[in-house]
């Protein structure tokens, strides 16, 4: 019986579009593993599709005036669309937001309600009075404790690295609307994953010793060691799957119980008819993939749900993939220091299987990789264009060349054909054990094999010296078998180039075989060589996007400086200039005086919302009229890149009439 393997990739959050880190830390390394099951006819079910919960998704949404939905709806296409052109071959591509979901998800909570596993926890939490929510930690910032920095967060001051909780923040401040958050009670239901620690997860990942990575494994011992706490698996906010419990209205699950119940969804979607045998029978290996960011979830967390609820079987596997960097520096989705896979593909449609194959090369299984373009440059001229492709063409041309394109009735070269057979024993082997960069390495080795055996036979000289037609047969036909090889397990590493070296041999699909007197297709390049101002243009763009979009200005100097006079100064009243849908007149006092300035920031603040603001002023400005009114002054604003203004304002406390300089 062949084995029955359900592969998952982590679920990419549809907060934005995914880039190179994200396909090359799941997302490929399960496709790869999924098509060579499938090659070798075991039963595969590879799952996945977009985590649509979460906070993020709302302050985006609230950000872009949009609802929630309407965000996951577009990103859920962008990355759908995406993946499948770029060639990943899931089985089913899912969203939290099914029905489905809600009711998989629903319904596994219950389970683990009725059977008494939560403990349900009364305290105190931070609320935002004004947007009339309960704060996450990452959603409160405030001044650390230990250093002082002004901008660490509720969870972990970035400056000194220090693990905080909220309620140690100095000045502590809501991201939603920079009000001071209050204490309000409210009860949530907590996985006692101490309780869970004794008598499951000691043994569970102990058993998992020597079998998954050693960074995995060494995560999970660390997180063990320092003794696990009873979690929220329920939040006060209204996006996400409803808690199915009367006490809990108004309440969500925890994204991260939902997100990976979104396996099990996924596969229910896929195979409605016989999806238990998916998850409740001990013949399927379940295979986690996913980033390193994300192993406590799988290894911990999820496995203590599913042995809780007690119907469902644990991760066999669990092979996390270390980061990608790009350029030497960190992948940042914010600067946008990242390849994004959609804009790839609109740039290099015909390339897909270049990105795959460098990706693959660099696979950061046992530690962080970089990826540059010159190295992308570098291994698509090495070696698909010198190496594969030079050997795919030098068979075509040849067959063609001696034997018009057929196939003739030869041995095969004995010699040869065991050395591919122990390079596909060794694929075998290390895709089997998760060691994807290796596998790719093993398959290029079947392209060098060819080119050696081409160089060694040299049938264009054994032509030229005549009557050695025979060899010359038994040559081709072993390079053809190399070439249908190389086809087949294309299909694995470079599934673009599959269907084209189809062509070439002018078949339908690599469960046949080449049968003698077979006519082989045209010969047609497989890769092209990238020239050198196509990478340049690259690293240019990066280098653009970590520039400021606006140009700085020519230099000045101290007296050029000391001629602005700038006030501090205090938004006594502010209204709509009448029949102008950008301008605000406003009045500020700057403690001798006030002044009216008319600004155009109305498309950006309501009118009744900038009372009080402490604002610059610049004072000294020719007074100028603008729709009838005299504008005395500016008011210094700050323009990010995509537009939005801010105020510029002196620290809370400073006098109006402040001299600033
Ligand atoms: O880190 C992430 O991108 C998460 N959205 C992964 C979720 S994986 C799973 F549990 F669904
Ligand atoms: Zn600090």
């Amino acid at each position: 019986m062949p084995k029955r393997h359900l592969v998952t990739s982590a679920l990419p959050y549809a907060n934005g579009p995914i880039h190179i880190g994200h396909l090359v830390g799941c997302l490929l390394p399960a496709d790869l593993y999924s098509r060579y099951l499938r090659m070798q006819d075991e039963e595969v079910l590879f799952v996945c599709g977009t985590d649509e919960h979460g906070v993020p998704i709302t302050l985006k949404a609230k950000k872009e005036g949009k609802t929630p939905q309407q965000v996951v709806d577009e990103n859920h296409k962008i990355i759908k669309d995406a993946l499948v052109n770029f060639g990943i071959s899931f089985d089913h591509f899912s969203r939290t937001t099914n029905s489905e979901h809600h009711k998989t998800a629903s319904d596994f909570f219950e389970v683990l309600y009725k059977k008494g596993v939560f403990i349900e926890v009364r305290n105190e939490q931070l609320f935002d009075p004004k947007a009339k929510q309960f704060l996450a930690d990452r959603y409160i910032s405030g001044e650390c404790p230990n250093c002082g920095y002004d901008k660490a967060y509720g969870d972990q001051c970035e400056n000194c690295g220090k693990t905080l909780s909220p309620q140690e923040l100095i000045n502590p401040k809501s991201a939603l609307t920079g009000e001071e958050p209050i204490l309000k009670e409210t009860l949530n239901w907590y996985l006692p994953l101490d309780r869970i620690q004794e008598e499951f997860l000691n043994d569970f990942i102990e058993s998992k010793k020597g079998k998954w990575r050693s960074t995995v494994y060494g995560q999970c011992k660390s997180w063990l060691n320092e003794g696990l706490r009873p979690r929220a698996m329920t939040r006060d906010l209204d996006w996400g799957v409803k808690v199915p419990i009367e006490s809990a209205e108004g309440k969500v699950m925890y994204v991260w119980f939902d997100a990976p119940i979104g396996y099990i969804t996924a596969t229910k979607e896929a195979r409605p008819n016989d999806w238990e045998r998916w998850w409740k029978d001990n013949d399927t290996e379940l295979t986690h993939f996913l980033g390193k960011d994300n192993i406590v979830f799988h290894c911990i967390i999820f496995p203590a749900m599913l042995h809780e609820h007690g119907e469902f079987i644990l991760p066999t596997q669990v092979p996390a993939n270390e980061f990608l960097n790009l350029e030497g520096e960190k992948i940042s989705t914010s600067r946008d220091h990242a390849i994004w896979l959609h804009d790839y593909i609109d740039e290099f449609p015909d390339k897909l299987d270049e990105l795959r194959y460098t990706l693959t090369s660099i696979m950061p299984e046992t530690k962080d990789a970089d990826f540059t373009w010159n190295d992308f440059q570098a291994r698509v001229n090495n070696e698909l264009v010198a190496i594969l492709g030079n050997f795919v063409n030098r068979v075509m041309v040849l067959s063609h060349k001696f034997h018009k394109g057929v196939i003739q009735s030869a041995d095969l070269d004995a010699d040869l054909q065991s050395k591919l057979n122990s390079i596909l024993t060794k694929i075998d082997s290390s895709v089997r054990k998760n060691s994807q960069r290796e596998a790719n390495e093993f398959f290029m080795e079947i392209a060098r094999l060819g080119n050696k055996y081409l160089q060694d036979q040299a049938p264009w000289h054994l032509a030229k010296e005549g009557d050695n037609e025979a060899e010359i047969a038994v040559c081709m036909r072993s390079c053809q078998e190399l070439l249908f090889s190389l086809g087949k397990y294309s299909q694995v590493f470079l599934p673009k180039t599959a269907d084209k070296i189809l062509k070439l041999l002018n078949i339908n699909d690599y469960r046949t075989s080449l049968m003698d007197g077979h006519r082989l297709g045209e010969a047609s390049l497989l890769f092209e060589r990238i020239d050198d101002d196509v990478i340049e243009r690259q690293r240019d763009k990066l280098k653009n996007k970590n520039q400021p979009k606006t140009p700085f200005k020519p230099m000045i100097n101290y007296e050029d400086f000391s001629k602005l006079d700038l006030r501090s100064g205090i938004i006594k009243a502010a209204s709509k200039v009448e029949k102008a849908d950008k301008l605000l007149k406003i009045t500020v006092d700057i403690g001798s005086e006030e002044r009216t300035v008319v600004s155009g920031i109305a498309e950006h603040f309501q009118a009744d919302d900038i009372i009080g603001k402490q604002v610059c002023l610049l004072v000294n400005l020719e007074p100028r009229k603008l729709r009838g009114i005299e504008s005395e002054g500016m008011i210094l604003m700050a323009e990010d890149a995509e537009g939005q203004l801010k105020f510029v304002s002196p620290e809370e406390g400073t006098s109006a009439g402040s001299v600033i300089s």
